[in-house]
C-alpha cells in the first residue's frame, strides 16, 4: 500500500475561520472525524498540550496512515482510528471518554482520494470503477451500475445527484451493459456525456459526468446516512459550550447539517453560531480549488 506523505498537497479548508471559532482549552479533546492528510488536526493539535486528545478517524486506511506521519510531532495525544464516523459515539467512549469539546466534520474527499485508482471515482482519468473509499463495503459502483435494475439507477443518479436526466443516462447504461460490463470509469463517463450528448467538458463548466458519478460515489459509501448517524451522535457527545463544525461539499449534506442544528436549537440543545453557512474568500478559492463549494456551519452545546 502506497503511503505519500511527502505530497501532502491537501490544504485545510477554512482553517483562519475555524481557528477563530473555536475555542478549544490546551486540556481539551477534539474529534476530526475525517483527518483525511490531517491539515485540520495539525492546525488544532498544535494549539493542545500533553493533556489535550484527539480522535482521529477516517474510514481510508491510506489516510490515517498518511495523517500519521504528518502529525506524529504533536504534544498531544493523538488516537488514529480507521472507522466509519457513524460509529463516533462507540470509538471515543471505548477509550473511557465521555464528552468532547469539539467534532469537526470536513466531509468529502481529498483530492488525492480522487486520482487514487484503489478507490476508482474520477471521470477525468480511466480507472477501474469502484468508489468504496472502505473497503469493508460489499457493494462497489461497478455493480450497481451492471446490476441495478433501469428504474433504480435512474432514482438513485436523480435523488443523490440531482441529475435531471437521470431516465436517459440509466436507459444509456442499460443498453451498453448488455454489450458488455461497464468496469471503468472512463467507460461510465462516455456513456453519460453520449446519453447527454455533449461529448466532453467544453460546453459546460462542470463535467456532464458529475451528478452521476456524485450520485453513485453517496450511494456506494452510504455517505448521507452515516452522516446522519454522526449528527445523532454528536449532540450527546458534546460537552457544555462545546462545538460542532461541519464543512459540507454539496447541497444535500448541507441541508441534513442545517435541519440537524435547527432541530436542535429547537429542542434547546445547541445554540447556532452560523445563522448562514460560512464560505471561503475568493482569495482562498484562488487558492485551492477544493474549497469553491465548501458550506461551513458551527452549533454550540448549551
Ligand atoms: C476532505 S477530506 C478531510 C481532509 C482533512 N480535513 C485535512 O485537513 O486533511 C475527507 C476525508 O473524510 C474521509 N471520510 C469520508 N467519509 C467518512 C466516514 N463516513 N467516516 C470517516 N471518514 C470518512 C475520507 O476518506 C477523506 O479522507
Amino acid at each position: 500500500m502506497e503511503v505519500n506523505s511527502s505530497k501532502v498537497e491537501h490544504i485545510p479548508v477554512l482553517a483562519r475561520t475555524l481557528l477563530e471559532q473555536v475555542n478549544l482549552p490546551r486540556d481539551g479533546v477534539m474529534v476530526d472525524a475525517t483527518i483525511g492528510h490531517g491539515g485540520h488536526s495539525l492546525l488544532f493539535g498544535k494549539t493542545l498540550g500533553p493533556n489535550g486528545v484527539i480522535f482521529a478517524l477516517d474510514v481510508d486506511k491510506k489516510s490515517i496512515q498518511g495523517a500519521q506521519i504528518r502529525t506524529k510531532d504533536l504534544a498531544c495525544k493523538v488516537f488514529y482510528i480507521c472507522g466509519n464516523f457513524s460509529q463516533i459515539g462507540e470509538f471515543v467512549r471505548q477509550k473511557g471518554v465521555e464528552k468532547v469539546d469539539f467534532i469537526l466534520a470536513d466531509l468529502g474527499l481529498c483530492s488525492s482520494q480522487l486520482t487514487d485508482t484503489d478507490i476508482g471515482l474520477s471521470f477525468q482519468t480511466d480507472m477501474p470503477l469502484d468508489m468504496r473509499i472502505d473497503k469493508r463495503i460489499k457493494t462497489s459502483a461497478a455493480d450497481i451500475v451492471n446490476k441495478a435494475d433501469q428504474k433504480s439507477l435512474a432514482d438513485l443518479i436523480y435523488k443523490f445527484g440531482q441529475e435531471r436526466a437521470s431516465r436517459r443516462i440509466a436507459r444509456f447504461i442499460v443498453r451498453q451493459r448488455r454489450q458488455r460490463p461497464i468496469t471503468t470509469t472512463g467507460q461510465l463517463a462516455a456513456i453519460v456525456c453520449r446519453a447527454l450528448g455533449r461529448p466532453g467538458q467544453k460546453r459546460s463548466r462542470i463535467h456532464p459526468a458529475t451528478r452521476t458519478f456524485q450520485a453513485l460515489r453517496i450511494a456506494v459509501n452510504n455517505e448521507l446516512e452515516n452522516l446522519e448517524r454522526l449528527l445523532e451522535s454528536a449532540s450527546d457527545l458534546l460537552a457544555k459550550k462545546g462545538r460542532i463544525a461541519v464543512i459540507s461539499y454539496h447541497s444535500l449534506e448541507d441541508r441534513l447539517v442545517k435541519n440537524n442544528f435547527k432541530a436542535n436549537e429547537k429542542a434547546g440543545i445547541y445554540k447556532i453560531i452560523t445563522k448562514k453557512p460560512i464560505v471561503p474568500s475568493r482569495e482562498e478559492i484562488a487558492e485551492n480549488q477544493r474549497a469553491r463549494s465548501a458550506k461551513l456551519r458551527i452549533a454550540e452545546r448549551k
